[in-house]
């Protein structure tokens, strides 16, 4: 039940990378649904790549010192907290094979700090992030779409216990926090992007199958993307071939 058949179809007859294109992985997901710990087991397998990991994170606004005052009463899991354009131009850098810098958020002051990232082009590119799969923009520039899915339940468990506990949060904010946005905008907007999903990864931390289709998946991929730098011609076959 990882594959969402009528999205794998629709990317079956994608044209292949063009040459010196990277390949755009988005990783999309409630909070703690485990969308990191999948990047980190792609990137495990991928050791022999270039592989660059991007946070949707990085793009939050910097709040400014009015919204400061009223941080409590802010959705930071709405669309528009995030600087969706400038997160666009750094994709469309790198798509052109140029190195960009993207910003360096501090999830405690909200702010964005310096230094800020740099970052250089790479074979591969992970994108992740609750809301990556929001905005048909980006969703246009990515060649594999994942959505990890976990129960609602275990994802606040595991939200608790890392704001609340591990980052000593007040765990009555964290709670009101939840309830009053990050719930509801799971629902409104981070939920319905599963539709767009190639991939829909259940209990991603357990799920060694899911990451091994997927990078294998990754790896014939770009075995077509190497041999259409090594032989140009045969890139027009493969068009053909796939189409
Ligand atoms: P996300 O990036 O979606 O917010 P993370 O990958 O950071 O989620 O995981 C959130 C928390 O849940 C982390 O503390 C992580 O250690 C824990 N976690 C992730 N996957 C699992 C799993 N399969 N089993 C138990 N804990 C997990
Ligand atoms: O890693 P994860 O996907 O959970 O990160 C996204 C979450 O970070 C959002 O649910 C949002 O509520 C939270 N967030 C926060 N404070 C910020 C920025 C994001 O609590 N300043």
């Amino acid at each position: 039940n990882i594959i969402n058949n009528h999205t794998l179809h629709i990317n079956a007859i994608k044209a292949p990378l063009s040459p010196k294109q990277p390949f755009f992985i988005g990783v999309a997901g409630g909070t703690a649904s485990g969308k990191t710990n999948v990047c980190h087991m792609i990137t495990t397998q991928l050791h022999d790549r270039r592989v660059v990991l991007i946070n949707q994170d990085s793009f939050y606004y910097s709040l400014s010192d009015k919204i400061l005052q009223k941080v409590n009463d802010y959705n930071f899991d709405h669309p528009d907290a995030f600087d969706t354009k400038l997160m666009l131009s750094c994709l469309e850098k790198l798509k052109c094979g140029q190195p960009v810098t993207i910003p360096n958020y501090d999830m405690n002051c909200h702010k964005r700090i310096e230094p800020e990232r740099q970052v250089q082009p790479a074979d591969i590119i992970i994108l992740e992030g609750i809301l990556i799969l929001h905005d048909s923009r980006v969703r246009d520039l990515l060649n594999m779409k994942i959505f990890v899915d976990e129960d609602s339940d275990v994802r606040l468990t595991r939200r608790v216990q890392r704001l609340a506990i591990e980052r000593g949060r007040n765990i009555e904010n964290v709670l009101d926090q939840y309830s009053r946005f990050v719930k509801p905008s799971f629902e409104d907007f981070v939920l319905p992007t599963k539709k767009h999903a190639d991939i829909i990864i259940p209990h991603a931390g357990e799920n060694d199958v899911a990451i091994d289709l997927i990078v294998q998946n990754i790896r014939t991929k770009l075995g077509q993307h190497d041999m259409c730098k090594i032989y140009p011609n045969i890139f027009v076959m493969f068009s053909t071939f796939q189409i």
